[in-house]
């Protein structure tokens, strides 16, 4: 597997892929999104692999989105549909996948973690849903994600305020497994999937299925209504001024339009 976004090594039943985009963050590009979905479909259907990861290495997990690119695009841009089939393709994933987020996990970098069955963080590990900051909202599942797991008032001071939670505060509030030192947090992820990888595979998809289904029982008809109320966002005036501002590396001024 050969993929310029991101980086695939198999470990026996264990595979790990890792974002690759340092020069951004690893930026959730249209390019890195579906190379990430390509590799974990291709994953998925290789009977040597049980169990992935997904990293982004000791440095940063992923700045979300990649402000760039979305600075561009209209809430009825073709790529946009794309971009949305190949990340819909990850969150359907039949394996175990674990994500292992060391250093940032912000916007839609927060959304892939929590998009993951489990997520082991490093000491550096940090979790936020920034966007209102852009004059947009979490768009691939944040606002629904982070409702379920921490409860409906600590998610809406997240999404409302954009701050960032340490990797200790998000151990304690339930959002990630467990916390480890930054040069073990990968092979602490690497030792829950050996461990998951050496029991029955149908037992595990099944497990898996049943699990998601408590957690998803009206999570589709939530993800629908973000996603809408994100892409009619892009019609507003202070989502161009919001990323502008930050592509410009100065504070943006907002007009309520
Ligand atoms: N998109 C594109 N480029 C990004 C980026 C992003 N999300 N985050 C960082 N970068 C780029 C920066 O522009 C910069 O590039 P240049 O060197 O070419 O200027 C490079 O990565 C390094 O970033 P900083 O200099 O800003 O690094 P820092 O250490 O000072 O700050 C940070 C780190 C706090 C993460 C800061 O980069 C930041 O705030 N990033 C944006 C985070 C954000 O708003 N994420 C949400 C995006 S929207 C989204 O994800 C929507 C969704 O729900 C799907």
């Amino acid at each position: 597997m050969n993929f310029e976004n991101v980086g695939v090594e198999e470990d026996g039943p264990v595979a790990v892929v890792t974002l690759n985009r340092p020069q951004a963050l690893n930026a959730l590009s249209y390019a890195l999104i579906k190379d990430l979905s390509l590799a974990m479909q291709e994953l998925d259907q290789d009977d040597d692999v049980r169990v992935i990861i997904v990293t982004g290495g000791e440095k940063v997990f992923a700045a979300g989105a990649d402000i760039k690119e979305m600075a561009e695009r209209g809430p009825f841009d073709e790529r946009i549909q794309e971009r949305l089939a190949y990340r819909d393709k990850i969150n359907k994933i039949a394996k175990p996948v674990i994500a292992a987020v060391s250093g940032f996990a912000l916007g839609g970098g927060c959304e892939l973690a929590m998009s993951c069955d489990i997520i082991i963080a490093s000491e550096t590990a940090r979790f936020g849903q920034p966007e209102v900051n852009l004059g947009i909202i979490p768009g691939s599942g944040g606002t629904q994600r982070l409702t379920h797991v921490l409860g409906k008032h600590r998610a809406m001071e997240l999404v409302l305020t954009g701050d960032i939670l340490s990797a200790a505060d998000a151990e304690r509030l339930g959002l990630v497994n467990r916390v480890a030192p930054v040069e073990l947090f990968l092979e602490e992820a690497k030792n829950i999937a050996r461990k998951i990888a050496a029991k029955p595979v149908l037992a595990i998809k099944a497990a898996k299925e049943a699990v998601l289904k408590a957690a998803n029982a009206a999570l589709d008809e939530g993800l629908d209504f973000e996603r809408k109320s994100f892409y009619l966002l892009f019609a507003s005036e202070d989502r161009s001024e919001g990323m502008k501002a930050f592509l410009e590396k100065r504070q943006p001024e907002f007009k309520g339009k």
